[in-house]
């Protein structure tokens, strides 16, 4: 395998996900309490009001982190516990809660990555418009600005926004996350809203400290079209712009790629970036967030059967896949970095999330032995490998996730962990995963003090 050295170990998480205790410390309720609050909106009618108790015991994810010997760990700060409404007041008790954290964290020598906006939208700003509204920005830089003032001492690295792309088409085109709207013009209004969001927090985080990292995570995906046909290649090239250039181009070129307004219509991209200069999206950042999944192969389809793209087919995913049918395409992975990479060759790239989602249990042994993660994490690791050799500027890979936690519209069926999770006691405990992670860890860290004494010994 190709040297990893020099890429920081970490795991991730998010707030809605983990934390529960959702009507507790102040909490403000999200588009994520109301979203689940519906029947048939998730799995089993699974919500966020437990999760992981990651409020009540911050020291079941501190342990998980020490038990690994991560270098970082991402996780995010949740805006309905910072910010308390349209006043912009601020809520101590939240504050309190992350700073206890980042304390800890400090402790341990382990360099947080905090994510602003992973998804958990107040219900207030919804009320008004949400990803709509150009209010909703406002409101976010405030909060941003309260983050880099409460903790800006023990946070160095920031992520304004998580996939934007799900949050806007996935929150308001096929309806399966929050807020549950279903309508095109809408979605393309709420991806430039958020990526107009982004770079008004960047130029804000960056006046209040010039030495903060700062950069967004987004999910890319891999596609291949089914054949050579001008009409599926005609199909790959939508699904390609609305699920990776719209986001990838836009924030890197500042302007929308030049197949937008065919694709969506020139009145719905009007509309959708009134009031919003396109070109300040593109601000200058230090890494890029890179989170990987999705490989799919597409085709041409009248009417198409894809929930977000149309005019497409997604091919059924063959084996190897996961549990939710994603498929296990390492070479995607390596793609999809050697893409961004030559698209912007001097920008580090963060993995700010890779990982798999499987039925995973705990054996009669009282073990939860996923060896499919296993498989997929070595595999995963030599494609980060690939691309490092190809030229990628790897510097960050966080596992997503560090624990079993709440899985959006999947609810609590789906597990992503490294850490099994025990809902009815909230206990978690390693996987092999996180053992052959451990190792991994272990020995990447070995190499570099074995570098440096190398080094050491040369000088
Ligand atoms: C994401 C989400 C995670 C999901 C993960 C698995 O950023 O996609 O951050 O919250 O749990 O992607 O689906």
């Amino acid at each position: 395998m190709t040297t990893l050295a020099g890429v920081r170990w970490g795991s991730a998480t998010a707030a809605y996900q983990i934390e529960g205790a959702v009507s507790r410390g102040g909490r403000v309720p999200t588009i994520w309490d109301a979203f689940t609050a519906q029947p048939g909106s998730t799995t089993r009618g699974d919500t966020g009001a437990q999760a992981c108790r990651a409020y009540d015991n911050p020291e079941t994810v501190l342990d998980a982190i020490d038990w690994l010997d991560l270098e970082t760990y991402r996780f995010s700060i949740a805006w309905s516990r910072i910010i308390t409404g349209p006043d912009g007041r601020t809520n101590p008790e939240g504050i309190a809660y992350y700073r206890g954290i980042l304390e800890e964290l400090r402790e341990r020598d382990v360099t947080p990555t905090v994510t602003l906006y992973h998804w958990d939208l107040p219900q207030w700003l919804q009320d008004r418009g949400g990803w709509t509204d150009l209010a909703t920005t406002e409101a976010f830089v405030h909060f941003a600005r309260v983050a880099a003032r409460e903790f800006g001492d023990l946070v160095n690295d920031w992520i304004t926004v998580n996939e934007p792309f799900c949050a806007a088409f996935h929150g308001h085109l096929s309806g399966l996350h929050a807020p549950g709207i279903r309508h095109e013009p809408t979605a393309l209004r709420a991806a430039l809203v958020q990526l107009h969001t982004h770079g008004e927090a960047v130029r804000a985080l960056r006046a209040i400290n010039p030495d903060f990292r700062i950069g967004l995570a987004m999910n890319l995906s891999d596609l291949a079209p089914a054949t050579e046909d001008p009409g599926d290649l005609e199909a790959l090239k939508r699904a390609d712009l609305v699920e990776n250039r719209l986001f990838l181009h836009t924030v890197l070129q500042g302007r929308l790629p030049e197949d937008t307004a065919a694709y969506f219509g020139a009145g719905a991209v009007s509309a959708a970036v009134e009031g919003i200069d396109v070109s300040r999206i593109a601000e200058p950042l230090d890494f890029i967030g890179i989170n990987y999944y999705e490989q799919n192969v597409v085709r041409a389809a009248e009417p198409g059967t894809d929930a977000i793209v149309r005019g497409i087919e997604k091919l059924p995913v063959a084996e190897p896949r996961s549990a939710n049918g994603v498929a296990v395409r390492p070479d995607g992975f390596t793609r999809v970095l050697l893409r961004v990479a030559a698209l912007a060759p001097d920008l580090p790239i963060w993995v700010t999330e890779n990982g798999i989602g499987l039925w995973d249990y705990v054996g009669p042994d009282g073990r939860c032995n996923d060896i499919e993660r296993v498989a997929f994490l070595e595999q995963y690791l030599d494609a980060l490998g690939d691309a490092i050799a190809g030229g990628a500027r790897i510097e960050s890979y966080y596992f997503w996730a560090l624990m079993d936690n709440f899985e959006w519209a999947h609810g609590y069926q789906l597990r992503y962990g490294l850490f099994y999770t025990d809902y009815p006691t909230g206990r978690i405990m390693p996987k092999a995963s996180a053992e052959r992670y451990r190792v991994h860890i272990a020995a990447e860290r070995a190499d570099l003090v074995e570098i440096d004494r190398r080094d050491g010994a040369a000088a």
